[in-house]
């Protein structure tokens, strides 16, 4: 069973568990549970999915539910957080690519209800698809349910620290530290790409439910300023603190530095 405070530090849920494959699989079956609402009442499930290291396991799960449980995914639209700007989606590093390989090949998903941002489209264009890709969440209701990574700056999607609360879908400019830790994917400094497409953090904050992985020691620092620290943007994941809807899941060593 994991560690359970309510309204500690702030946060509405926190979850603490052992290690990261058990923090996974509870974030998987969080997911599924609402799938598996959703589709008793007969309506589509809004998800906003994340990339990186931390979901990886929990898409594992997915895919397991969905192949032992039969967890269908028929009706589920899924919004990614981001993409790199400017590349291509058969990029290998791209986060188009990303959630075929880890999500999407293996479970019965449809295409057309999947949505990346498309960062291929010309400078001049990217305001309008930016618009267009708010416009097609406000269009489905909205997000049911958006999973969040953490960068070691507190980054939620690529809203790097100084974005607006009040942000929307958007180019932004990659931090220095977010470069430096997607640097072991692209080879070198100069390969990763100085810009990314990120949904903002007003869309993120609208989202009906947000579940917040982190896992692993190098996360536990920015866990504690994040849940524990100033609202500020400075920190952009610290405005969930406000956020009622807000379930931490950690595992024992991202949690390291707010357990009494
Ligand atoms: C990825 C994303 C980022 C990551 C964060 C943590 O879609 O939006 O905010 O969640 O950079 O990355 P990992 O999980 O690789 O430590």
């Amino acid at each position: 069973m994991p560690t359970k405070f309510n309204n500690h530090s702030k946060a509405k849920s926190l979850n603490i568990f052992g290690d990261a494959e058990k923090a996974s699989v509870h974030t998987a079956k969080l997911i599924a549970e609402l799938i598996l609402e959703q589709q008793k009442k007969g309506k589509p499930s809004v998800l906003g999915l994340a990339t990186g290291n931390t979901p990886k396991m929990v898409y594992q799960e997915l895919i397991r539910l969905h192949q032992n449980e039969s967890l269908s995914f028929h009706n589920v639209i899924s919004f990614n957080l981001d993409e790199y700007y400017p590349i291509g989606p058969e990029h290998i590093r791209s986060y188009t690519y990303f959630m075929r390989e880890y999500l999407f090949k293996h479970i019965d998903i449809k295409p057309e209800n999947i949505y990346i941002p498309h960062a291929v489209c010309s400078p001049d264009r990217i305001e309008d698809y930016c618009r267009d890709y708010e416009d097609r969440i406000t269009n489905f209701g909205g997000l049911d349910l958006q999973l969040l990574g953490i960068g070691r700056n507190g980054h939620i999607g690529f809203n790097e620290p100084g974005s607006s609360f009040d942000s929307t879908t958007r180019l932004i400019n990659l931090h220095s530290l977010t470069r430096k830790d997607a640097q072991a994917d692209f080879g070198t400094i100069d390969n990763v790409p100085r810009q990314a497409i990120s949904i903002g953090i007003h869309t993120i904050t609208q989202a009906k439910k947000i579940l917040l992985l982190a896992l692993g020691e190098k996360k536990s620092e920015i866990i504690s300023k994040a849940l524990k620290g100033e609202i500020s943007t400075d920190v952009p994941a610290s405005i969930l603190q406000k956020i009622p809807q807000v379930e931490y899941i950690l595992d024992r060593d991202a949690a390291a530095l707010i357990q009494d």
